[in-house]
């Protein structure tokens, strides 16, 4: 979503700026644009689409200034236009906004009733239009940010910029996350600290209601209740390769190719040398637990629906899975004693958090598994389970996603443990199958190979299904999700046993069906459900192992052999080949893979 960038420098700010643009692209967006203050005025220049756009604009018309701000804009008020792109500026004030201001309409009125007449579709420029007029009555910029933030609803990360003040950026949080960075003489503001990476790696987090005032010498900041406050600065790890691509054509190609050393690394955490769940070092017992809630969005929601079967299956604890959209406004009953578990990779996700702070209001025990310490939900949580799966910059969720079924599946063990529902012998069997992921992630890595000369056609497809039972579905699910937001092929996935009651009907020789379909408890019912395809011309792609591809016979359109692997981990290896070929259809398209047209990596608005 919506990333913001603020210097205050020492030298020429427009090329800082962009650059620090261009590690925000990751969070998606369809213009950008930048602000300076030099010699007392305000100046801006935006631009529609890529950065390159606004580059080539820098050159032809320079934006001369040490100190300004920046944007890559995800529309959500008024179309994608240069008009609309941010910074907003008017009168004597500049702004940046990530979120929206639901009462804007209404400000909007009082506004145009003072004089004020908008010049774009936006709900931020009312900010902007709030602000100036508190400064016409003679407020400073701090109270006339103070006045205007009584006035908003909604959710927000702003950062404004004031004419004739070249010491002074003005920032402030409700909703949407920002981070302050220390340089040498230098201050910074960005919407995460990887926009801050290469300048500075000592960052604070802004809390929520927090309001900043920025100068080259020192940073002051107030609370909610306009208190001093005092926010931790931390030396975070910067490595600047982390945001390099590291030979890979794509972040997201680069991302599937980390899962085996993410994954090991993750289990480290987890899991003993000698095999013991050591969760992090968290003290966390499943014994009283009765029923477990799992509230996520997309593809952590998919990770959700995974580890419901897994807690049912080995813990046969009761568990609801939602989305989060859907769970905060139907405003569900939720026990003092609910377990409650957030999963997000960003920690941010807008619809996520204000789930758990539903749940919370309700007294629940709040537990996160999170990719983002720092992030909103992790800090809000009682306990956070990081996912260790580094820095995930590809908008679709590769690594994130096996990483946070590792540590599902592994708190599903201890809750099976806590409730004495396995025994020793069954445990050691999972958990040394657990240990085997990286390696059987990379075998599954070499096999997913041969996707590449499938992709190739079913980038012709119109319509593709995904098929999976049990483990499965989910993946299933996770499968069409990720073929859909980079190759913007419609992919819709079944329970391969609900086919026939509806969707069969969309079977012919045009329609390919991908089924994942391992050696496991429920292959021959997946395998009655692919003949019942194949009855009616339907063209499948066959994902399973050796043992289950001799088994099934001839027929399939193309198969791809699997490693053997444990049925329970089985969803994890099977996330590759999904991945990869979402991936290679993509590259066959040549659709923008780490970028995908409408989509944001970390989404802040609800
Ligand atoms: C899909 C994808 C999204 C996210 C969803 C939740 O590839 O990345 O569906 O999974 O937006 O994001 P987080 O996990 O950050 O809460």
């Amino acid at each position: 979503m919506c990333g913001i960038i603020g210097v205050l420098g020492t030298h020429e700010v427009a090329p800082v700026l962009v650059d620090a643009l261009k590690r925000l692209e990751y969070r998606g967006y369809d213009s950008a644009g930048i602000a300076t203050v030099h010699n007392g005025k305000l100046d801006r220049r935006r631009a529609l689409g890529k950065l390159i756009n606004l580059s080539d604009l820098l050159v032809h018309e320079p934006l001369i200034g040490k100190s300004g701000i920046g944007h890559t804009r995800w529309a959500t008020h008024g179309e994608p236009t240069v008009k609309n792109a941010h910074p907003h500026i008017s009168g004597r004030v500049s702004v940046v906004h990530n979120g929206i201001i639901e009462n804007f309409q209404e400000l909007l009125k009082e506004l145009k009733a003072c004089g004020y007449a908008p010049t774009t579709q936006t709900d931020t420029e009312t900010v902007s239009m709030l602000v100036d007029h508190y400064l016409s009555q003679g407020e400073t910029p701090l109270q006339s940010v103070r006045n205007c933030l009584t006035k908003l609803n909604g959710a927000f990360g702003l950062c404004f910029l004031f004419e004739g003040e070249e010491d002074l950026i003005i920032a402030t949080r409700k909703g949407s996350p920002l981070a302050i960075g220390y340089g040498d003489g230098e201050i910074y503001v960005g919407s995460d600290a990887i926009a801050l990476a290469p300048m500075t790696d000592r960052i604070s987090y802004l809390e929520e209601g927090d309001i900043a005032v920025l100068s080259r010498s020192q940073v002051s900041i107030e609370d909610k209740d306009s208190s001093p406050a005092n926010r931790e600065i931390r030396t975070i790890r910067s490595g600047s390769n982390r945001f390099e691509k590291d030979g890979y054509t794509h972040f997201m190609e680069k991302e599937i190719y980390e899962q085996p050393s993410v994954i090991a690394q993750n289990l480290k955490h987890y899991i003993s040398d000698t095999g013991q769940i050591t969760l992090n070092g968290i003290n966390l017992d499943f014994s009283s637990i009765e029923r477990i809630t799992l509230v996520a969005c997309g593809t952590a929601f998919y990770a959700c629906l995974t580890a419901k079967y897994w807690f049912e299956k080995l813990a046969r604890i009761p568990v609801d899975v939602d989305v989060a959209s859907e769970f905060r406004y139907r405003t569900p009953p939720v026990a003092a004693n609910t377990l409650a578990i957030f999963v997000s990779q960003s920690g941010e996700t807008a619809d996520t958090l204000a789930a758990l702070r539903y749940c919370k209001d309700k007294a629940a025990h709040i537990w996160s598994v999170t990719n983002v310490t720092e992030s909103s939900i992790a800090r809000e949580s009682d306990v956070d389970l990081p996912i260790y799966a580094g820095i995930e910059i590809g908008v679709a969720s590769t690594k994130a996603f096996t990483c946070q079924l590792t540590v599902l599946l592994t708190l599903a063990l201890k809750a099976a443990s806590d409730q004495n529902q396995i025994n020793d012998h069954k445990r050691h069997e999972i958990l040394s199958s657990m240990q085997s992921l990286p390696s059987l992630i990379n075998l599954a890595l070499n096999c997913s190979e041969n996707l590449r000369f499938v992709a190739n056609e079913l980038a012709h497809a119109t319509d593709i299904l995904f098929l999976g039972r049990g483990l499965l579905f989910p993946l299933a699910l996770e499968g069409a999700l990720k073929l859909k937001e980079i190759s913007y092929i419609h992919a819709e996935a079944y329970a391969a046993g609900e086919l026939k009651h509806g969707p069969i009907a969309l079977i012919d020789e045009t329609v390919p069906v991908v089924v994942m379909a391992p050696q496991d408890s429920l292959f021959d019912k997946t395998l009655s459900n692919v003949q019942e395809v194949m009855a009616r011309k339907g063209r499948i792609l066959m994902i399973a192992d050796a043992k289950a591809l001799k088994d099934a016979g001839q027929g399939f359109w193309k198969a791809i052999e699997m490693p053997h692997c444990h049925e329970i981990i089985s969803p994890i290896i099977y996330a590759i080949p999904a991945q990869m070929l979402a991936y290679y259809t993509a590259l066959a398209k040549g659709t923008d893979v780490d970028q995908p047209r409408n989509l944001a990596k970390s989404v802040t608005v609800e």
